[in-house]
Parts: structure tokens; C-alpha cells; sequence
């Protein structure tokens, strides 16, 4: 058992960099003393500190890192000890330039910012396994340490000699020959053949970018080639520290808060023990509502708990704004207790803040803190931090939930690679991660629970899997999908599925024939639209508007449940029902707007039982999630509206938050949350 397992509190502090005030003793005691008022019980440190920890090459400094763990410690707080190789000192890039990144122009980065090593420099590898060896040895045993965050936001590539070199080796291994590499990327395009292995050069703007196989490889190339790094560092931090769980912390593609689209992190996730990640929603913008954006943050929350089917951890979040958002605002009264909440509802076991103290200097000295430069604990900033910090505590009988769910939607790297490669269709209006999160809009409405899974992972226990334009596609995940539909599954899939394998190499001969079994249909063309173009769908007397894509196909032998309203494919099968085996298999020919998939979904929950059985009438800003234990479950309530809400549930409960007895009628202020116990009746 780890420690981490042990732990039997949410946990509750964040990213706090005391090396930035070393020269400031009095504003060191003072985090202390802030730190117990804000109930604040974990502090990830190090993360940037190495030209702290070894300002000259060689020569180290810990006790400064000693002190604070001791005081951490002795206030009842953990520690989460950085790998420090998310920056590195000046000395290192100007003695050995080797370390710093190359970018796809061949242009070597002078020292600066962060973020940007190169992962092959056998230098940089040296000079990391030593510093990372001197923290295990001397910090393994330290009661405060919770956990190795290893290195921040791992992320980009690097295209330098040694990075060439790996590419070709990983190449290698992975095609034998260059008759199997050729076949792969389609050689004989515009006389694109490899004739020998040192020809090949990852991708740039000077050079290859239209060879999509090439693209497709050097994507996959950097996600383990990261990875490659990450075990490099933790090497000696699983041998000294075994007990130690490790992990690194994940984002989400930034503004627009869907999947993060440069690393494979469903691969990547199954080298870490905990799964954690850095969340930065643009709470309160102009252009979506609260809850549009309250249940993007769902999906990525729920991606990162199924990716291991365990709780995950906040990483980082802001208190109030950021400093890098177009407009940075701060979170409205109650957006925060709210917000924080509803990623323990997901099934995050923390919320941890970027950062404790805010910066003095540099570019984030106005990205919001749990302390502000006025140091005042009567801020209102920090107040809200401390309700959060006395929430997390009254809803600790929680912490060890995992949450159940009957549903999951396929999300795939791969595909959305590819996908995004393809030139074809509308090269705009594509929107993987976009549609996905459409698609799942209906479940957070009607507050069924939904985890986001890669196409690898096991679908025996769903009784609905959604996998949106799975543009690319292999033989054996189709192969999965047939068995798990004879099984007794139930599968919807739509447009721009099952054009290439996964290679990125187009299937001859027609729609693949497992799909056409599978669906009952065979597709024979998508029609792109363009943005001011609709069509229509006909289903049992209504018109849905449906724009950008309409795939035609042949029905084989599906139901029909929807039809074309217009052009030369009016009348023409739009949406499918196929029975196969024991389950039965979907098809949405064309991009519909929302109000099709609430009726689709709608009609597809009732038949399989998918409803929320604790929500007798639900509202569509506010968000009902359940921390499922074997015998019992939490409810969080969440109304993300600005508006009073009321929704009536199945049974009396009791709000952790505030002790008061909740009856079946729910009444919500705005942006208020409740976390109910439900009150069984003898
Ligand atoms: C990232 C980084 C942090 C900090 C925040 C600011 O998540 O990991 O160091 O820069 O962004 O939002
Ligand atoms: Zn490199």
C-alpha cells in the first residue's frame, strides 16, 4: 500500500515555488501560517528549481528543499517532489548547446523559456539522471513525500540530429525493411520512395509534410519518445522509492479545454500510477454558456479517469484567472467552490492550485494565486480558497469513490492525427474532439455518467460505446467492435468512418466489409457541405437541420431510421439500425444538430436503461454526478447558471456542505453545489 492510498483526505494546496523567494525569510513563515488557514495539505515542489538546486554545474544545494519539507511537514502536509527537468539552468545550454530543442525549421532555440529540451540528448539525459538520483537518495524517505511529479507538461518535439537518429532506429524496428516503410507511407508518390534509412527526415516545412504515413509515424514517434524520457528519469526513482507512486502532470488542449492533441496520452497514461493533469477553463466568457464549457471540462475529467479507471488528480488550476487566456478573468462568487467541486464529482481525489504565491517578477506575476501580493488572508480570493479547503475536509468520506458508468465514448490519437492530416472532406470543419464532446453533451444534460476511453481499452462493460468519425480505423479495432456488438453491445458510429487502416492508407475495394457488416450498410461517398449549406434529416415526422457532412450509403440490410430531406440525395438512408448477434449497431450519416442527438440518445437511454435513476427532472445547467462507492453513492449538484434552479430527485438527503437536509425538491442558488448523502428510509 502507498501512502497516497493511505491518504484518507481529498488533497488540497498546489505548486509552490519557495526558491523564488529564498531572499525573503519573513514571506516564507508567512506561507506557512496561510497554508494552515487555507487548509491546505499538499504542495508540489521543485518543478522549475534547478538552477536553485544546482546553480553551478556539479554542485548542489539542498538545504533549502530540506527546510521546507521539514516545515511542510511538521504543519500535516505531503509533498509532491518534482523532477526539475521542465527547465533547466543557463549553464548547462551554453556548455552543452546539445540540450536545447531544434524545431521543424532545422533552427536550434537559444536558452529561454521553458519546455523545450531536446528528450535525446544523451547530456541532457546524463545530466537529469543525476539530479533526479540526488533527490531520490536524499528525499526517498522523507515522511512528507506523496508522490514524484515527474518534469511539467511534457510536450512538443525536436527535430535535431539525435532526434533524426531515434526517428530512424524507431522506424526500423518497427517496419524491418524499407519495401514494408515504403508501402506504409506510399513511396512512389511524387517520387517519395526511401532508398536508404538515413534518407529519412522527420517532418518540415523545408522539406516532407504531404507524406501522411511519415506524419502519422513522427507523431507516434514523439509520444514515445517522450515516454522513452520519462522512464529515463524515473529510473532510479522506481528502484530507491517502489512504494512511491509517480506521475507527470497532463493538459488539455488550452482554450479550447478538448483533448490534448500532440501526445498519445492513453499510451502514455499506462507508464504513470496516478493520472494528473492542469485544468484552465475560461470560466465566465462571450462565447458559451457556463454550462458549455462546464461540461467540456467534464469530458476531458472524465477521459482522465478512464484512462486508468482510477481516480486521477488535479494538478493545477487558478483560484481566480490565468495570465494567459486573451482576457484573463476572475471566477464570479461561488465559481470556484463550485468549480473545484465538480472535479472531485468526476472523480479527481485533489484540487490543487498554479499557484500558492503569486510570482514578483516575470510573465506570471498577475496569473491568479491562492496568495495574492497583499499577502492577506482577508482576500477575497483567498477566502474562497479556504471554503474549499473546509469543503474538501466535510466531504472526506468520499475519497476512495470510484464512479460507475454505462456508457463510454472512443476517443482515439491516431485517428485524430490522421484525421486532422486528411486533406479532404472540409479541411475546417472536420472537429473531432469537438464532435465528441457534442456527442456527450446529451449524457452530461441528462446526467448519466459517461467515461472516455481509448480503442483499446475493454468495452465488455458498456452498454453503449459512441465512436464519432473514426476516420482511421484497423481491421482488428473493427474486429473488436463486431464482438462486442454479437456480444450484446450496443455501437453507434457516424460519418467519415472506416476510410484508412492504420497506416493512414486508404481501404481498397469499398467500405471495409466488417464495417459493412457490422452497420448493414456500405458507404459509397461523404458529401462535404459548405458552412452555409444544410440539409435535412427526416425521422418519424420531424426535420432536424444537419450540416458540413452527409455520408450516402447503400442499406444492405438496416433499418432505416432517418432519411435526407434534400438535394440529389433526398429520400436516400441517413441514419441506420442494424441487429447483430445479441446487440445492435447505429450509423448517423450526417452531422445533425443537437437537438437529433438529444432525440437519438433520448430514445437509445430508454431502451437500454441508461437514464440517471436518482434524477426524476433534471435541468440542463445543472449537472448531477455521482462518487460511486460498491454499497452507496454521493451526489454533487451543480447548477452552472447564473440563474436560481430547481430539480427534484428521488430521495431526501443530507448536504455534506452544510449539514442541512435536503428534500426531494432541490432548490440551488446560482452557481451553488450541493454534495448530497442520500437519507435511506428504513
Ligand atoms: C502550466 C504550468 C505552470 C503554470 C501554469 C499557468 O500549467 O505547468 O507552471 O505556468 O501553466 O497557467
Ligand atoms: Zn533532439
Amino acid at each position: 500500500m502507498t501512502r497516497f492510498n493511505l491518504e484518507d483526505r481529498f488533497l488540497h494546496g498546489g505548486d509552490y515555488n519557495p526558491d523564488q523567494w529564498l531572499d525573503y525569510p519573513e514571506i516564507l513563515q508567512k506561507d506557512l501560517e496561510l497554508m494552515d488557514k487555507a487548509q491546505a495539505n499538499t504542495f508540489s515542489l521543485g518543478i522549475f528549481a534547478w538552477s536553485t538546486l544546482e546553480p553551478e554545474e556539479g554542485v548542489f544545494h539542498f538545504e533549502w528543499l530540506d527546510k521546507i519539507m521539514d516545515d511542510i511537514y511538521a504543519h500535516g502536509g505531503n509533498v509532491i517532489l518534482a523532477t526539475p527537468s521542465g527547465a533547466r539552468p543557463s549553464w548547462m545550454s551554453k556548455k552543452y548547446p546539445e540540450v536545447l530543442r531544434t524545431n521543424a525549421s532545422r533552427e536550434k532555440n537559444l536558452h529561454g523559456g521553458r519546455h523545450n529540451h531536446c528528450f535525446s540528448s544523451p547530456v541532457y539525459r546524463e545530466k537529469i539522471a543525476i539530479i533526479n538520483k540526488k533527490l531520490v537518495e536524499r528525499y526517498g524517505n522523507h515522511p512528507a513525500l506523496l508522490m514524484w511529479h515527474i518534469s511539467n507538461e511534457y510536450s512538443g518535439d525536436c527535430h535535431c540530429d539525435y532526434c533524426q537518429e531515434n526517428f530512424r532506429h524507431w522506424l526500423k524496428k518497427k517496419y524491418q525493411t524499407l519495401e514494408e516503410l515504403n508501402e506504409a507511407w506510399w513511396g512512389p508518390f511524387w517520387s517519395h520512395t526511401i532508398t536508404d534509412w538515413t534518407e529519412i527526415e522527420s517532418p518540415s516545412p523545408l522539406g516532407e509534410t504531404m507524406v501522411h504515413g511519415l506524419n502519422l509515424d513522427w507523431n507516434r514517434f514523439v509520444t514515445d519518445q517522450t515516454i522513452d524520457f520519462f522512464e529515463h528519469e524515473i529510473k532510479d526513482i522506481r528502484r530507491l522509492t517502489p512504494t512511491i507512486p509517480v506521475t507527470t502532470n497532463f493538459m488539455a488542449d488550452t482554450y479550447d479545454l478538448i483533448p490534448f492533441q500532440s501526445l498519445d496520452y492513453g499510451k502514455f497514461s499506462k507508464h504513470v500510477d496516478v493520472v494528473s493533469w492542469d485544468c484552465y477553463p475560461a470560466w465566465h466568457n462571450d462565447w458559451e454558456s457556463v454550462a458549455d464549457l462546464a461540461s467540456k471540462v467534464g469530458f476531458i475529467n472524465d477521459q482522465y479517469r478512464s484512462f486508468k479507471q482510477q481516480p486521477f488528480l488535479i494538478m493545477e488550476s487558478t483560484p481566480s484567472g490565468v495570465n494567459w487566456h486573451d482576457v484573463n478573468k476572475t471566477k464570479r462568487p461561488g465559481m470556484h467552490l463550485l468549480s473545484s467541486m465538480q472535479f472531485i464529482a468526476h472523480g479527481s481525489d485533489s484540487n490543487l492550485y498554479f499557484q500558492w504565491r503569486k510570482s514578483r517578477g516575470s510573465s506570471e506575476k498577475f496569473h491568479g494565486a491562492v496568495v495574492d501580493h497583499d499577502n492577506d488572508e482577508q482576500n477575497r480570493v483567498f477566502k474562497d480558497v479556504v471554503q474549499v479547503g473546509q469543503a474538501l475536509e466535510k466531504i472526506k468520506e468520499i475519497k476512495g469513490s470510484y464512479k460507475r458508468a454505462k456508457v463510454a465514448i472512443i476517443y482515439d490519437s491516431d485517428n485524430n492525427w490522421a484525421l486532422g492530416d486528411a486533406q479532404g472532406f472540409s479541411n475546417a470543419s472536420k472537429q473531432y474532439s469537438q464532435t465528441l464532446q457534442k456527442h456527450y453533451r446529451y449524457f452530461w444534460n441528462q446526467d448519466i455518467a459517461v467515461e472516455v476511453i481509448t480503442k483499446e481499452q475493454d468495452l465488455a462493460n458498456y452498454e453503449l460505446v459512441i465512436a464519432p468519425m473514426m476516420y482511421l480505423i484497423s481491421e482488428a479495432t473493427m474486429k473488436k467492435w463486431q464482438d462486442y456488438v454479437a456480444n450484446g453491445g450496443h455501437l453507434v458510429s457516424t460519418y467519415i468512418t472506416g476510410y484508412v487502416n492504420e497506416h493512414d492508407l486508404t481501404y481498397i475495394n469499398g467500405w471495409p466489409r466488417p464495417l459493412q457488416e457490422l452497420f448493414g450498410i456500405k458507404v459509397t461517398e461523404t458529401d462535404s457541405l459548405y458552412p452555409k449549406d444544410q440539409n435535412s434529416l427526416h425521422f418519424e415526422n420531424h426535420e432536424y437541420v444537419v450540416q458540413d457532412y452527409c455520408s450516402l450509403f447503400e442499406v444492405i440490410d438496416s433499418e432505416v431510421l432517418a432519411t435526407y430531406g434534400a438535394d440529389f440525395y433526398q429520400g436516400q438512408a441517413a441514419v441506420t439500425k442494424n441487429k447483430v448477434g445479441k446487440g445492435t449497431a447505429y450509423f448517423i450519416g450526417a452531422r445533425t444538430e443537437a437537438a437529433f442527438l438529444e432525440m437519438f440518445y433520448g430514445e437509445l437511454t430508454r431502451q437500454y436503461g441508461l437514464e440517471n435513476q436518482w434524477v426524476v427532472q433534471g435541468d440542463s445547467d445543472v449537472s448531477v454526478q455521482a462518487r460511486d462507492f460498491e454499497e452507496k453513492s454521493y451526489y454533487f449538484v451543480m447548477n452552472f447558471s447564473q440563474e436560481k434552479k430547481e430539480i427534484q430527485v428521488s430521495e431526501e438527503s443530507q448536504d455534506l456542505l452544510t449539514n442541512e437536509t435536503v428534500l426531494p425538491t432541490i432548490s440551488l442558488a446560482p452557481y451553488e453545489v450541493k454534495v448530497l448523502s442520500p437519507i435511506r428510509l428504513k
